[in-house]
């Protein structure tokens, strides 16, 4: 399972980069309206620079032809750019005129495994159920992750399953053993997948013995 970081902020992009593990990034426009700055071209540009795996941009209008238009915009900005257009009627038509045209579409604000079906067959190269949100809303997120990568699998569809909306780390190795492709996490919870209690007490005991014995 691949991991990207699910952040507008430059500076978690930038020391998650650092650690080698992170293969791209998905935004969103809660995600950037919280790094207070108008100039979504240029935020977006900046993340594209900083790692070369698919960028997750979404569209700021709705609509057909709003969002075929700002997609187009948007998929010029930098080649790793990803275009996500979320779910319904509108998003698949807009998800398919896209992908006939080579632009990437990640599918977006996907809750059914109906919605994530449409959305490979419409052409989209991800689609990402929102896992946390589906938990708070009293469903089991996990059950639907596992449907849709079991219903992609069985007729090897193309399209790779983004496990979003993640908040916590038992989300990563459950999405992880259920065999999603990708989990895209807040900075937090990828420091969180990181750490344990166990490794800091036995990496002090080790210094300690150390310095015990070289006195
Ligand atoms: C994914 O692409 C979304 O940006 C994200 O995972 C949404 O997560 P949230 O439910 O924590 O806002």
């Amino acid at each position: 399972m691949r991991i990207f970081l699910d952040t507008a902020n430059i500076e978690e992009i930038k020391r998650a980069a650092r650690l080698g593990v992170v293969s791209g990034v998905t935004t969103n426009p809660s995600l950037v309206s919280k790094e207070g700055t108008a100039d979504y071209e240029a935020i977006i540009k900046e993340i594209c620079s900083i790692i070369p795996g698919p960028i997750s941009t979404e569209v700021l209008v709705e609509g057909v032809e709003p969002m075929i238009e700002q997609a187009r915009q948007i998929a010029t900005w930098a080649p790793n750019v990803v275009i996500k257009i979320p779910a319904g009627t509108d998003g698949l038509e807009v998800t398919s005129v896209l992908a006939k045209e080579g632009i990437k579409v990640n599918f977006t604000l996907c809750f059914s495994l109906n919605q994530s079906l449409l959305g490979a067959l419409a052409g989209a190269s991800y689609v990402s159920p929102f896992i946390g949100r589906l938990d708070d809303a009293g469903h089991n997120g996990m059950d639907l992750l596992e449907d849709i990568v079991e219903v992609f699998d069985h007729y090897q569809l193309d399209t790779e399953v983004i496990a979003a909306s993640i908040r916590h780390p038992q989300h990563c190795l459950t999405a992880a053993r259920i065999g999603a492709h990708i989990a895209t996490v807040p900075y937090n919870v990828l420091m969180q997948m990181i750490r344990h209690p166990l490794t800091d007490i036995g990496i002090s005991r080790f210094m300690s013995d150390w310095k015990q014995a070289s006195k």
